[in-house]
């Protein structure tokens, strides 16, 4: 089946660069790429500078294929209409109330995608999941589709999942480790994987291109991030063992990565991962390990979570506990995306190191190259309404935070500095030029001179 007009219901960190990428490489495929937000579509049409993602390389490619084939619109009835392939690319965040609160996958946004799709489809439509899902996903779609369909339309479910690295998406997309697609083992399931196959081949060499079944695809994803993510609970945890005896992280990991059968990377010890997927794709998982009754995998898994938290603690109880007293100290917070080259700050380390440095009566001055103060401001005031502190105690602390412009201003002024970002910028600073020397507290190990760094 030729594919020559797909729809892309999402219009996120996920949706933009994937289709981006898709309209430059098949140049004779129309993509509208739709979403609820109507804001988002303005930015996405809106100046190269100021798109919805800061990802480095997506404006050259949008330059390229915007109004071209690839299209962003408000549209979202139309576009499926149109289409033949359709990629769900929703959020999927954790639950917040109902069964499985705090653990679970909220699929709310992707069944009102498939009751959408069905509602509007007058012809055939190979739907793709694009979001993380739990393992069976497509099954519940497939209900919903069949439920509310006009009769005579088909639809195939095919997985699959996205690997992307946020900071390096483009990067990632040009030169994916492996694409997998995961369809049913029906003719008209196989025809769909075909298809999808196809689009990808354009650029991505065959045995990169790996078709499984749909229920391995859904799983494979999930587990990746567990993998990563336990790659860096373990090297955290050894970070610890490591300021207790005389070892060095840095050192550890190179000799330990150097092995052929453990690999160099994901070995980096930190100040603990944030992004909007580890935590809720192992929480996930450990729902899912629960649900089918294994409470020992559950257990493994959630232990990786548990080391994040400590690290995190660990790190915001040492600038604490190096002063006698931290109340009115000046803590200089450098960086506040999850990681370099990213404008996410999704469930970054810096928002749990800052809150709690604030609710200990420091004056904590925040800055990031690329994070707005809106969205700091949002960051904190979620922490402050989640943890119910009242009106009062939070004008007192905001007369404590300072969300700044640039950095190097401060930082003679400051008594600590917390490196939360590995930015560039912080890593370039000519250190040397500070005269009088703040304490330095390195989360990220970018730093050759410093007070204290993680595993050192
Ligand atoms: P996002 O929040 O940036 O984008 C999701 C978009 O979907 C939002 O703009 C939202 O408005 C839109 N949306 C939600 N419901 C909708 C509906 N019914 N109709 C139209 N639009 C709707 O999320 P994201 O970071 O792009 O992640 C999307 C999925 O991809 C998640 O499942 C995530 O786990 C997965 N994923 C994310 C990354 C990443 O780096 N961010 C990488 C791999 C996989
Ligand atoms: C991660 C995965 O790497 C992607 O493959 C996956 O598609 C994506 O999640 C997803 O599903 O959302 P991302 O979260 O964007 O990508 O970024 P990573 O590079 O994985 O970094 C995640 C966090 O781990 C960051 O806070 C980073 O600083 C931290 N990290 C990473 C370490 O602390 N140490 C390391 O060695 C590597």
């Amino acid at each position: 089946m030729k594919v020559n007009k797909i729809c892309c219901i999402g219009a996120g960190y996920v949706g933009g660069p994937t289709m981006a990428v898709i309209a430059l490489k098949c140049p004779e495929i129309q993509i509208t790429v739709v979403d609820v937000n109507k804001d988002k579509i303005n930015s996405w049409n809106g100046p190269l500078d100021q798109l919805p993602v800061f990802e480095p390389g997506l404006d050259q490619v949008i330059k390229q294929v915007r109004g071209r084939n690839l299209f962003f619109s408000a549209d979202i009835d139309n576009s499926i209409f149109d289409s033949q392939m359709i990629f769900m690319a929703v959020n999927t965040p954790t639950k917040t109330s109902g069964e499985g609160a705090g653990m679970a996958a909220d699929l709310k946004y992707v069944e009102e995608c498939a009751k959408k799709i069905a509602e509007v489809s007058r012809s055939d439509k190979i739907i793709v999941e694009k979001s993380t899902l739990p393992v069976r996903t497509a099954e519940k779609i497939k209900e919903i589709i069949y439920k509310h369909r006009s009769n005579d339309v088909n639809f195939d479910i095919i997985s699959n999942p996205e690997f992307l690295a946020e900071g390096t998406a483009i990067e990632d997309l040009f030169k994916s480790d492996r694409v997998l697609i995961g369809g049913d083992e029906s003719f008209s399931g196989q025809r769909a994987v075909s298809a999808l196959v196809e689009i990808y081949s354009k650029w991505i060499p065959k045995e990169k291109i790996l078709t499984t079944n749909i229920w391995s695809s859904e799983l494979a994803k999930l587990a990746s991030n567990a993998m990563l993510a336990q790659r860096i609970s373990s090297i955290n945890s050894l970070s610890a063992l490591c300021e207790k005896t005389g070892a060095n992280i840095e050192e550890l990991s190179r000799a330990i990565g150097m092995d052929n059968r453990i690999g160099p990377e994901f070995l980096k010890a930190s100040v603990g991962f944030g992004g909007s997927c580890f935590k809720k794709d192992i929480l996930n998982l450990v729902y899912l390990s629960k649900y089918y009754g294994l409470d020992d995998v559950a257990d493994y898994w959630l232990q990786v979570l548990k080391i994040n938290d400590y690290q995190k603690d660990r790190f915001t109880k040492k600038i604490i506990s190096s002063f006698k007293n931290i109340r009115d100290k000046k803590v200089l917070v450098l960086g506040w995306a999850f990681k370099a080259n990213t404008g996410d700050s999704r469930d970054s380390a810096a928002i749990y190191v800052a809150y709690n440095l604030i609710c200990s009566g420091a004056r904590v001055y925040i800055y990031d190259p690329v994070v707005s103060k809106a969205q700091i401001l949002s960051d904190l005031n979620f922490l402050f309404k989640e943890d119910n502190i009242s009106d009062v105690q939070k004008t007192i602390f905001s007369e404590k935070l300072f969300i700044i412009n640039s950095f190097e201003c401060e930082i003679n002024s400051s008594d600590a500095i917390a490196i939360i970002t590995e930015w560039d910028e912080f890593r370039d600073f000519d250190w040397n030029k500070v005269t009088k020397k703040p304490l330095i507290f390195d989360g990220r190990g970018i730093l050759k001179d410093f007070y204290y760094s993680i595993g050192k």
